[in-house]
């Protein structure tokens, strides 16, 4: 019997890759804080689906601060997605916060799965560890040179589970997911806002020129992969996640306006400090170990998105 223990369970990810799980048979232990970057209501809407199920459990713990063991216990794997996310609110104050939820939670959990018995800890890490890279597609063992303090907790939160694996023999895997999106999408991300700027007619904020680039990827595809990662024997520690297709936001933008069949009206500002102007990521090792195929392509990716959102 596989049990997961999944943090961040109510959130984009967390709860699209629990139904998933809960489709193959897994049982489901889910931890959520329901910190308040969003309002917690989205959060528990993300769960009615997973509630009505008899092998799922919600758990409302802070791994900042509690008790990790208890929720550990039966669990054969944990994949960990609790996080403060978003690239460019992570300045000034705010750093004190994302470093506790980023890297002080990860670090309380590792410290829990020593003994625990768990035979797989999937940890996700983000393409914004790369900053500006020097090669496109960027491979896995590109130096890390993050532009935003949120990416510097992201690759902290790395170096925390490489040491934890030497120490405890962990077997690990940290997961660099490229721009997720897709239905329960967050409503701080880009394609979010830009279909509610779409629904209601005013404008929205285009941070640059547009012709930024990002390698976007379909939820569902990030769920696989995850899954893959927690099942899987895999020989390297670190593996990107993208979409297969790095557009720019223009494009995005136009193909959007197709979507839902009106113009979108832009007004541009000054670049986003902590912003990479291009992701791109190469899925080699990814497709090579993990058996990952992405699977969605950015036209049916978008109708999904918006369908869920216009329903919202
Ligand atoms: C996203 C997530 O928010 C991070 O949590 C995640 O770690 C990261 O992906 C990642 O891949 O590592 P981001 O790429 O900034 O970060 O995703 P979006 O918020 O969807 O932004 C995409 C692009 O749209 C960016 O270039 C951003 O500057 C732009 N954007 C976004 C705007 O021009 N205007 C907006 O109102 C929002």
């Amino acid at each position: 019997m596989s049990r997961a223990l999944i943090t961040g369970v109510a959130g984009f990810l967390g709860s699209t890759l629990t139904e998933a799980l809960l489709r193959e048979g897994w049982d489901v232990v889910g931890i959520d804080a329901f910190t308040d970057n969003y309002p917690s209501r989205r959060k528990r809407e993300n769960l009615v689906s997973a509630l009505e199920h008899d092998r799922f459990r919600l758990e409302e713990v802070d791994l900042r601060s509690a008790p990790i063991e208890p929720y550990l216990k039966g669990a054969t794997h944990v994949v960990h997605l609790a996080a403060l996310p978003g690239v460019r609110s992570s300045w000034g104050e705010s750093f004190a916060a994302y470093t506790e939820h980023n890297v002080l939670a990860t670090q309380r959990l590792l410290e829990a799965l020593r003994g625990s018995g768990v035979e797989r800890t999937v940890i996700a890490s983000s393409s914004s560890v790369y900053g500006t890279p020097t090669r496109f597609p960027t491979p896995e063992d590109e130096p890390p040179r993050p532009l935003s303090p949120y990416g510097v907790t992201k690759l902290s939160a790395e170096a925390l589970l490489g040491a934890y694996r030497v120490r405890d023999g962990l077997s690990a895997v940290a997961l660099r997911y490229f721009t997720v999106y897709g239905p329960r999408q967050r409503p701080d991300m880009g394609f979010h806002v830009f279909f509610e700027a779409a629904r209601s007619g005013s404008p929205v904020t285009i941070y640059g020129d547009g012709e930024q680039t990002r390698d976007f990827t379909f939820v569902d595809d990030a769920v696989r992969a995850t899954m893959s990662a927690m099942t899987r024997a895999t020989p390297e520690v670190t593996y990107n996640v993208g979409g297969g297709h790095r557009v720019t936001l223009n494009d995005v933008l136009q193909r959007m306006e197709r979507v839902v069949g009106k113009p979108i009206r832009r007004r541009h500002v000054a670049p986003s400090a902590g912003d990479p102007r291009d992701t791109s990521a190469d899925i080699t090792r990814a497709r090579r170990d993990l058996g990952y195929a992405p699977g969605t392509d950015l036209g049916d990716g978008l109708e999904r998105q918006w369908a869920w959102q216009r329903d919202q």
